[in-house]
């Protein structure tokens, strides 16, 4: 990603996609493992920021540190719920003690969408096995809740760049490759995919901002 090698050893700044995937399972959040790339926690953070969603449906929690970021965030805002969604119950104490949180655990295919009936400003987060299958299955199935001006956000296509995309069986980047022309209402938003240079984002061309 990041390649700047200079005269004095000592000074070389070398840091690559490998590298920065390699550090992001080390990443915390108020203690709690919190699985994102870096760049990504910037990114939330101004979404947030603009969007104000009352409600965030996060599909795939495991300790629950990216939910209980969020929730911080929504705390600055005075506003807002996470509904985040696994298999199992991984998740740390204090985050499923958050008064923001709501923890499921039966997946996102028996998550009821009636749930977020009453919500007005809807931000959803796909984060969770990354296979094309699952990640297409969580696209049809929650687009249609997000509110206009605000994210769809598919997270790690990163994994091509890592050279799994065979075992994703194509992964989020070809799920999002076939919704979006099925879906003219979406635009991959350049603003937060580019902010750092050409998707320097674990969610490469992730960003999908409802414009319409
Ligand atoms: C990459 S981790 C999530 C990281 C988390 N969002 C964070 O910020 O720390 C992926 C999670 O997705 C969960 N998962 C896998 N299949 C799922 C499904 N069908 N529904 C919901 N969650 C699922 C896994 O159990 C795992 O905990």
């Amino acid at each position: 990603m990041i390649r700047l090698n200079k005269k004095n050893e000592d000074e070389a700044v070398n840091v690559t996609v490998k590298s920065i995937d390699k550090g992001h399972h080390n990443v915390t959040y108020r203690g709690v493992k919190a699985i994102r790339c870096p760049f990504d926690y910037v990114m939330y953070q101004m979404i947030i920021s603009e969007v104000k969603p009352d409600l965030i449906i996060e599909v795939g929690t495991r300790k629950g540190g990216g939910a209980y970021y969020l929730a911080d965030l929504l705390d600055s805002i005075g506003n807002g719920v996470i509904h985040t969604i696994d298999i199992v119950d991984e998740v740390e104490q204090e985050v499923k003690e958050h008064k923001r949180i709501r923890f499921f655990t039966d997946g996102w295919a028996n998550y009821d969408i009636n749930l977020a009936k009453d919500f007005n400003k809807i931000l959803i987060i796909e984060d969770a096995s990354h296979m094309y299958e699952d990640t297409t299955g969580v696209l049809n199935k929650f687009h249609s809740l997000v509110s206009k001006d605000s994210y769809l956000i598919v997270e790690d296509g990163i994994i091509n760049e890592l050279g799994l995309e065979k075992k994703y069986n194509g992964g989020p980047l070809r799920a999002i490759r076939e919704f979006l022309p099925k879906h003219p209402e979406y635009i991959v938003d350049r603003r937060w995919c580019d902010m750092f240079g050409k998707n320097a984002t674990f969610n490469v061309n992730g960003y999908l901002r409802k414009i319409k």
